[in-house]
Order: C-alpha cells, then structure tokens, then sequence
C-alpha cells in the first residue's frame, strides 16, 4: 500500500513536469494551458490511489496511465466547451474562446492521441488490457457526448435514459480511471471489477452533482458558468426529475428564447423557481448521498485500508457539500 502523501507528491510532480511537443506552438500551447490552469485532477488521483492499494512503489508506468487520464479527459471539455458554448473553463477562458473553433478541434484530437500515447507505456504485461479498456472507454464517452447533445432537442427524456447518457459520458472514465490503476499494479479480476463499480457509481453521483452545481454552485468555486445547462435546454437530474414530480411547464420553460442578457436571466429564474415548487435540490442531494453510497458499498471486500483510503477519497469528493 502506497500512503496518500506519497501519491499526492507523485501528481504534483507529474503535472508540474509534464510535456508537450513544443511546435508548432499554435496546436500545443491548448495543451499546455489546460493542464496549467489545473481543474481538480480527480481521475489520476483515483488511479493511483487504486494503484497503491495493490502496490508498494509507484513506477513510471503508473504515472504515464495516470498522465493519460487526465490528459484525455482535458481534451474532452476543450471539445464539450465547443459543444456547450461554454466560455469559462476551471475559472479562466475556455480554449475556443481564448483562440478559436478551428484550434479548440484540432488541439483536441491532438491532446487525445498524446493520452493513447501515454497509455502505450504501461508495463507490457498489461498493456493489451490497457489499450482495449482506455478505448472502450474513449469510445463511450463519445457515445454519452453525442447522447446529451441528441437529448437537448427532445421533448421527453426519462431517467433511466438520462443515467445511461450519464453513465456513458462521465461514469465510464472515472471506473477507467479505477480500474487501470488495479490493472497496473497486477490486481486480480474481481478487485478490478470492484474499483470499475466503485468509480462508475461515484462518476454518477459526480454529474449528479455537477448538474446541481450548475443551477446552485458559485461560479467562483465551480469555475464554469452558472445556468449553462438551462441556457442550452440540457435534460439535466434537475430538469428530467422536476418533471417526474409533477412540476408544469419545465419543457416549455427550457426551450424559451435567450438571446439577451435580460432573457437569459429570466429564463434561468423561471426554470429555478419551478425546481424550488417541488423540492428538486433536496431531491437531488439525498440522489447524490444514494449513489455514492453505491459506489461505497461496491469496494466491502477490499483491504481495509484501501476501503478507507477510497472511502475518503468519495467523501471529498461528494459527502462534504451534499
Ligand atoms: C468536469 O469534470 C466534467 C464532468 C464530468 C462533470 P471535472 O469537474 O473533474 O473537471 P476538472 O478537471 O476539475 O476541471
Ligand atoms: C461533461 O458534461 C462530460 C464530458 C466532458 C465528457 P458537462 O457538459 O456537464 O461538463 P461541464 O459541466 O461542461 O464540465
Ligand atoms: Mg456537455
Ligand atoms: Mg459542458
Ligand atoms: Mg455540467
């Protein structure tokens, strides 16, 4: 078992370090801004708190699966943020505001294939698991993206299909994120499958959460804009349970007109104010408290220390706010 502390001072180091092809600067500084401007760097975090639990040293590989993470999932926001209009990103500008649309895709594609290089140097004992679970993985969070998007211009959409999109386009690379760091170390099939249940059912209490975060987060903290989902009549936890408690007018109400400042604001007040007639913040932390629960309850059989270890990690990452 590897202590936190140790893998705290890996990740710092690592990211303090990490390179990038310096030309032509114009495809890679993208790169190099989204890793400064730094976000909460969660999935490397939890593959090498998964690591430690089943090893004694970090080596090379590790760091370079745990570098592949983090470097994919920057690349899919500097594309989600195309996708969403979105103009704040880890509180600074998002990467086709700062520069343009043309940069934001092709920095993208480039930041993706730099991830499946760093997964290629993982031990070579593993690397076949490695390459199919980090593409497998890649692929269905392209699948959950294209299902949100679909999402925005229907007038219906349940819950379970609203957890299937979810479960694609965020859960899948945390339980990556889990489980890879298991793999690397040489944990046995059912201690991977453990982590990959834990880090799915923790990725949905994460967007649960980042769902609630955008209606009722500060945008100081949270970094991105607040009201995103509304503007964009994204089907979020809020809105989709709204309507399952019987709140009228929610579809309406999302795909009103927001051209200026002043519709945009109003749009967001009348969205909120038909979540505040049913109670839908409550609702949703009590969701979030459930599911990460879920994810608790899928590591019962390992080391204890390690249960403890992921157990703190879920609880900062989710318990403390909600
Ligand atoms: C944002 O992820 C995208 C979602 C899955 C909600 P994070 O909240 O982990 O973003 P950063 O990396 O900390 O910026
Ligand atoms: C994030 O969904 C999923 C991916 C980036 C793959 P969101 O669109 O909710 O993420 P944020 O809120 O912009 O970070
Ligand atoms: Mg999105
Ligand atoms: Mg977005
Ligand atoms: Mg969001």
């Amino acid at each position: 078992m590897i202590p936190e502390s140790t893998i705290d001072q890996a990740l710092k180091a690592l990211f303090g370090t990490i390179g990038f092809q310096a030309q032509p600067a114009g495809l890679y500084d993208p790169l190099r801004y989204m890793i400064a401007i730094g976000g909460k760097r969660l999935r490397p975090k939890l593959c090498l708190l998964a690591y430690g639990i089943f090893a004694d040293e970090i080596i090379p590989g590790a760091l370079e699966a745990a570098a592949a993470l983090e470097v994919y999932h920057s690349f899919t926001l500097i594309h989600d943020d195309i996708m969403d209009r979105s103009s704040l990103r880890r509180g600074h500008e998002t990467v086709w505001k700062k520069w343009d649309e043309d940069t934001a895709i092709l920095s993208g594609d480039v930041m993706c294939i730099d991830a499946f290089k760093r997964i290629a140097k993982v031990p070579a004992a593993v690397l076949p698991q490695a390459l199919d679970l980090f593409s497998r993985t890649a692929a269905e969070v392209c699948d959950g993206q294209q299902l949100d998007m679909e999402f925005e211009s229907r007038s219906r959409v349940s819950m379970a299909e609203y957890m299937q999109m979810i479960g694609l386009k965020t859960s899948v690379l945390l339980a990556c994120s889990a489980r890879m760091g298991a793999l690397v170390a040489g944990a046995d099939e059912a201690a991977q499958q453990a982590m990959y249940q834990y880090g799915y059912n923790l990725g949905l209490a994460f967007q649960v959460a980042d769902d609630y975060l955008d209606a009722y987060g500060d945008e100081k903290v949270f970094g991105k804009p607040i009201g995103g989902d509304i503007l964009n009549a994204k089907k979020s936890w809020l809105t989709i349970k709204a309507g399952e408690l019987g709140a009228s007018g929610i579809a309406e109400a999302l795909t009103a007109p927001a051209r200026t400042e002043a519709e945009k604001s109003a749009k967001i007040a009348r969205v909120k104010a038909l979540y505040e007639s049913v109670d839908v913040a409550d609702a949703a932390r009590a969701e979030i408290r459930r599911l990460s629960d879920t994810a608790i309850n899928a590591i019962a059989s390992l080391p204890e220390a390690g249960k403890e270890a992921l157990q703190g990690f879920a609880q900062r990452l989710i318990g403390r706010s909600f």
